[in-house]
């Protein structure tokens, strides 16, 4: 074992001796090294790892290193130094200004982080055409996109409908001289709110958006003295966290020198506890479909059961999604594999994104399907509801260059379109996913697009690689089934 896995860092520092960025090496060379560090890490050296780690002292400063600093004093906690380094080192761009510009998305970067930048072509949405950019590491995602755009793009593709798109924020405060006396005074309150704003609201208001309402919400009935100040936006076609965020800040401070400055409401005592935008946007709801006419007897939807067949599984199928929280979750789940993956390629934010619609789809009190079918008039419609608070100007959108790019390859949308394109990503992943598992089931499809990470796995080379593809056509993927066929195929 011991030497084995000598022999695998050996390759790999002699990997990494050649200097391995630039696309110059092969997916095996890579792999390679990917072995050599993490079998290392572990299989043999989990114990003086542990032990390692148990060492680490606190680090002050660490922000204040250069990179190669940082490097060396991150690779000097693992086994093996110089490979870690190495390997963080490869990661880089070779072109210093576009690597400055990626170091400074984040803090303390010491390498890139390489995620698979694909494309989905064949998306008809409300008649118009795109390729769609999608970030993902999963296989099998992008081509079930593809699988099901091009599916209903023959079928007059996907509808969509922006249905609102307001965003909230909230001060939240704690205040003890009653609802009543608060009530009174807010309407002059939200007149100097507004005011003290307007030098930040301007251009958004210049671009038709700005804040909406300003609202004074009790929730005493939860927690003693506990008031909001939730207030509406229109963003535009930015997220407009920043916007939204500075707003508040803005309303937290007039609220308090109010407070301090009246006389009727000084009496007693107010004290901001926070203010930040909601990532949940109910409001902000973008509504996609796809519709098809059920032919009795037809096989249009699949190969094995008949239109009617077909639907009414696909139905049940997502039914069980509506009633069950652990079938829910994954049905989810498979639609933000191809939300997430566009949000990512256009430089969103995927962590709001996710939260605002799992909390969407708990508002009924149970944890629930995003996605419905409604058949009525031999018509089978597959609807997907989602929030989603998408911005195609500001934050990394324009500043990732591959953002940049994806929004130039969707035609610059705004906002709006962005909204319809990444739900009906989402319907698409959804709808293929739903109709592997009420037909054919998922594995068999899924392993065949894994089998390339395995070969990988198991270091075949390019030819082995096509007689694998060849040969696994009519086989099942596994791991050992693949180890097999290579080491018949390798005597
Ligand atoms: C896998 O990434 C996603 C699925 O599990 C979604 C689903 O089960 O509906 C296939």
């Amino acid at each position: 074992m011991n030497s084995w896995l000598n022999a695998q860092d050996a390759m790999g520092k002699q990997f990494c001796h050649t200097g391995f960025p630039n696309g110059k090496h092969s997916v095996k060379a890579y792999v390679l090294l990917y072995y050599s560090v993490f079998s290392q890490a572990r299989f043999t050296n989990f114990a003086t790892q542990t032990e390692r780690m148990k060492n680490i002292r606190i680090t002050s400063g660490f922000s204040r290193l250069d990179k190669n600093q940082k490097i060396n004093l991150v690779s000097s906690n693992v086994a093996n130094p110089e490979l870690f380094g190495n390997t963080l080192l490869g990661t880089l761009h070779r072109d210093p200004l576009a690597q400055k510009l990626y170091d400074e998305f984040s803090e303390n970067t010491i390498g890139n982080y390489y995620f698979p930048y694909g494309v989905a072509p064949n998306f008809l949405i409300n008649g118009k055409m795109y390729m769609v950019p999608m970030v993902i590491e999963e296989s099998s995602v992008v081509a079930a996109a593809s699988g099901a755009a091009k599916f209903w793009a023959e079928r007059g593709g996907f509808h969509s409908e922006v249905i609102s798109r307001h965003k909230i924020g909230q001060v939240h405060f704690t205040w003890n001289g009653g609802i009543a006396l608060l009530k009174s005074i807010f309407p002059e309150i939200r007149r100097q709110m507004h005011f003290n704003t307007e030098r930040i609201t301007a251009n958004m208001v210049k671009r038709g958006g700005g804040i909406l309402a300003i609202e004074l919400v009790d929730m005493t009935d939860k927690i003693p003295d506990y008031y909001q100040v939730k207030a509406t936006f229109d963003t535009r076609d930015s997220m407009g966290a920043n916007f939204i965020n500075s707003c508040l800040e803005e309303f937290a401070d007039t609220l308090r020198d109010f407070a301090a400055v009246n006389t009727e409401l000084n009496r007693y005592s107010l004290q901001i506890i926070m203010s930040i935008l909601s990532n949940y946007t109910p409001d902000c709801l973008v509504r996609t479909w796809v519709e098809g006419e059920i032919k009795e007897g037809a096989h249009s939807y699949d190969d094995h059961y008949t239109d009617t067949e077909f639907v009414s599984r696909f139905r049940t199928g997502v039914r069980i999604a509506q009633v069950d929280t652990y079938r829910a979750t994954t049905h989810n789940k498979g639609i933000y594999n191809g939300i997430d993956a566009v949000v990512l390629a256009t430089g969103n934010d995927f962590r709001a994104i996710e939260a605002c619609g799992h909390a969407y789809a708990s508002r009924n009190g149970q944890y629930s399907s995003l996605s419905e079918v409604e058949i009525s008039d031999h018509t089978f419609r597959f609807i997907l509801e989602v929030p989603m608070s998408l911005g195609t100007v500001g934050g990394l959108t324009h500043l990732h260059p591959l953002a940049k790019l994806s929004l130039q390859l969707l035609g610059d949308p705004d906002a709006t379109e962005l909204m319809m394109i990444a739900s009906a990503a989402g319907l698409a992943n959804n709808y293929s996913a739903v109709k592997s598992l009420v037909t054919k089931g998922i594995q068999k499809g899924h392993m065949k697009m894994h089998l390339l990470n395995i070969l990988n796995v198991y270091l075949a080379t390019d030819d082995e690689k096509k007689l694998a593809i060849d040969y696994f056509k009519h086989e099942k993927v596994s791991h050992s089934s693949v180890n097999s066929f290579l080491e018949s195929i390798r005597i």
